[in-house]
């Protein structure tokens, strides 16, 4: 039901993959910005909590399913705003669904670590980072995801359970509608409707198309890979006055009502993921100008069929 989520299951619908969705949040909003009511009436869905055991298994062996992508969680200021309920959801509920896999048979999973893992830039004097560079997380949510990569680990070692972590970065598109980084996709909202907007952070960082971003975490579903690596997750390297640029490509209109705060996010610029290709082979990539005039697209259309819940890009 979330972002990267949405743009999972519509992938899989387009290629005739049967899909269930377990999530809490039973309202499908995003999805219903990308998908049409006749695809969405090809998903199943399972309300239930991930923090729940009892509830996860019981789906997971009701479904059948062969493969998981799993994403629930709690971003940033979730996190902070609930430490203990960001623990339970992005922790425990990342062993529950290892533990539900290893119960289920099923031997492989992909799931969403963060490139909040890492710490500021001026940490990694001798950028970039790889893979297997130090974490230094500075966010409880950092510090949950460099949990579920412990776990994936473990889960490996001792179960025979292998998986992919995948550590995204700036996430964006349709259905990108909360989060510390979500205010370059609330500013493609805006522009699409014609509104002024003033994104959250400023400096260079990587911008990832949700589409691009869920075909990464299908393929390292369904990849037969053995092990537990943990990958970074590479987008367009931008400074956010190329995103403001790309958005006034799209809607000359918008131009001079995008404005961005200066102040960069707290996290590292650049990172280096060249295992990703070995292990994934090569993957999707749309270029930022297409994604953000793709974006802006689908929000218009949104708008103008009434698709959208407007006060979500707010
Ligand atoms: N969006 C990004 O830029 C980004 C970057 C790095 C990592 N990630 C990670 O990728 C994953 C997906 O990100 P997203 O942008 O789609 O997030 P999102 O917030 O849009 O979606 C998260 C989903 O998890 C569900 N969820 C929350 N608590 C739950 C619970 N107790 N039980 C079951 N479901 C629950 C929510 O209802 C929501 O549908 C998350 O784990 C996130 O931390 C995202």
């Amino acid at each position: 039901m979330g972002c990267i989520g949405a743009w999972v299951v519509r992938n899989l619908v387009n290629g005739n993959t049967p899909v269930t969705v377990f999530d809490l949040d039973t309202n499908p909003h995003r999805l219903r910005l990308m998908m049409s009511n006749e695809a969405l009436a090809q998903v199943k869905f399972v309300s239930g909590d991930i923090t729940d055991y009892a509830v996860l298994e019981r789906a997971l062996r009701d479904c059948g399913a062969s493969h998981i992508v799993h994403l629930a969680g709690l971003q940033v200021p979730f996190c902070r705003a609930d430490p203990a309920l960001g623990a339970r959801v992005n922790v425990v509920g990342t062993v529950n669904m290892f533990e539900a896999a290893k119960r289920a048979g099923i031997k492989h999973l992909s799931y969403a670590s963060s490139i909040g893992v890492f710490g500021f830039s001026e940490e990694y004097p001798s950028e970039p980072i790889k893979h297997e560079g130090r974490p230094i997380p500075h966010s409880h949510y950092g510090v949950y995801k460099l949990a579920n990569e412990g776990t994936a680990s473990v889960y490996w070692a001792d179960e025979g359970i292998s998986s992919v972590g995948l550590r995204p970065y700036v996430v964006y598109g349709p259905g990108r509608d909360q989060g510390m980084t979500s205010t370059p996709t609330k500013a493609m909202f805006a522009a699409a409707a014609g509104k002024p907007y003033h994104i959250s952070y400023g400096g260079r960082f990587h911008m990832q198309h949700a589409d691009d971003t869920a075909q990464a975490f299908i393929r390292a579903a369904t990849v037969a890979h053995k092990g537990a690596p943990v990958l970074n997750l590479h987008g367009s390297v931008v400074h956010q006055r190329e995103v403001v640029a790309a958005i006034e490509a799209a809607v000359p209109s918008a131009a001079g009502t995008i404005t961005f705060d200066p102040k960069p996010l707290p996290l590292p610029e650049e990172f280096v993921d060249e295992r990703l290709a070995e292990i994934l082979g090569p993957l999707p990539y749309t270029p930022l100008d297409q994604g953000v005039a793709h974006t802006i697209e689908i929000f218009q259309r949104a708008i103008a069929n009434d698709r959208v819940d407007v006060k979500r890009y707010a």
